[in-house]
């Protein structure tokens, strides 16, 4: 059975909401998940899978959300060779649609950075919004999910993002 450890933090409870959708949906596909809040986990621990999902809200006009800027020091430490890892964030891209999913770049990067292998883009076509350090060209980094203004997309989004990513993970 193939091991993701998922990482997430969530202010307002949207992020969470997708957590549980994210983790009923692989474990009834045969993963086995070990979720993670960043607000009670060691950053290290991340180190203990080959296969990753991140998931981290942007905040406070193109912030990490609390409890992954308060682990970011220690995040960008790690080495991340030979891990694979699919990032998501929920964001606002009417209210926020300069900064929207900036916190998904900001993670993203590092982690590619560090060595690790990004999976799980997404077109850009699909939002629509200004700006965003999630952007690579006309892709973004990962998953984006609007509960703000396109609540009843996420589900499908999710979905169809997780099969994309199922078949990439070791
Ligand atoms: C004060 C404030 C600042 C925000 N800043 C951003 C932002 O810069 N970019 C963005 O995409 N979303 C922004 N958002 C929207 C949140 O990311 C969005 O509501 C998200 O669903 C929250 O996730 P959570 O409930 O898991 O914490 C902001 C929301 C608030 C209330």
């Amino acid at each position: 059975m193939k091991k993701i450890g998922l990482f997430w933090g969530s202010t307002s409870g949207n992020t969470e909401i997708a957590v549980e959708f994210i983790e009923e949906y692989l474990s009834d596909e045969g993963f086995e998940v070990d979720s993670h809040n960043v607000a009670d986990a060691d950053p290290e621990a991340m180190l203990n899978y080959d296969n990753l999902i991140i998931g981290c809200p942007t905040w406070n006009i193109g912030e990490l959300q609390d409890d992954w800027d308060s682990i970011f020091m220690d995040f960008e430490q790690l080495n991340f060779d030979g891990k694979t890892a699919a990032f998501f964030g929920c964001g606002d891209a009417v209210g926020y649609a300069d900064n929207f999913l900036d916190a998904i770049g900001m993670l993203s990067k590092t982690f590619m950075e560090k060595g690790g292998k990004l999976i799980g883009r997404c077109k850009r076509d699909d939002y629509d919004f200004r700006d965003s350090i999630a952007l690579d060209g006309d892709e973004l980094l990962g998953l984006g999910l609007d509960y703000d203004n396109e609540e009843e997309k996420c589900e499908d989004q999710m979905v169809a993002w997780l099969k994309n990513i199922m078949s990439e993970f070791k």
